[in-house]
């Protein structure tokens, strides 16, 4: 196998935020809009990530192959529903954090408002300031608060 293969096949993870442009009503169809297609579409390109979406901003993993990856983000960045996409970090993963997009989809107003919650607190949220390890922890959070949220749902 040449190192092209190779490097071409390894993961890669991808971290970016952007400024939501969608309207208050209707807010929540819209986003669910935008899982099923990010579903269909990952699904096929082998690219798993999480989205979260708290006060106007967009934040968004995506892991895949190098190529899956900027491809993804390729037709994210054009897509007119967003502005000011700005990647946070991006680069070689070991492990896929970010598996389960169905999950993510069923459970995503409910345990957003929990995360939320505790980053008021904060003071304003601005991902666009966040490291791209501060924004994987944030994400890894979300995801174990919906893994939990899911659980409790099936129980
Ligand atoms: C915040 C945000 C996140 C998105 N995430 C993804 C994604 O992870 N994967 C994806 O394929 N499309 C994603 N989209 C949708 C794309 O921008 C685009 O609409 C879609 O890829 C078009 O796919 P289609 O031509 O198959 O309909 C996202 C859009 C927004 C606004």
């Amino acid at each position: 196998m040449s190192s092209l293969s190779s490097s071409s096949r390894s993961l890669h993870r991808l971290i970016y935020c952007s400024r939501s442009l969608l309207k208050p009503e209707g807010f929540a169809e819209a986003v669910e809009a935008i899982i099923r297609t990010s579903i269909r579409n990952n699904r096929r390109d082998n690219v798993s990530g999480l989205l979260f979406c708290h006060a106007g901003w967009f934040l968004q993993a995506l892991e895949g192959s190098s190529l899956a990856v900027q491809t993804a983000l390729g037709r994210i960045g054009s897509d007119p529903r967003h502005e000011a996409v700005k990647v946070l970090g991006a680069g070689p993963a070991e492990t896929r954090l970010f598996r389960e997009w169905d999950m993510c989809a069923r459970t995503l107003s409910m345990v957003d408002d929990e995360v939320a919650n505790t980053l008021e607190r904060r003071g304003p949220f601005d991902p666009g300031l966040l490291s791209a390890a501060s924004a994987t922890r944030l994400l890894s959070t979300v995801r174990d608060v919906r893994a939990d949220a899911a659980l409790r749902i099936v129980a």
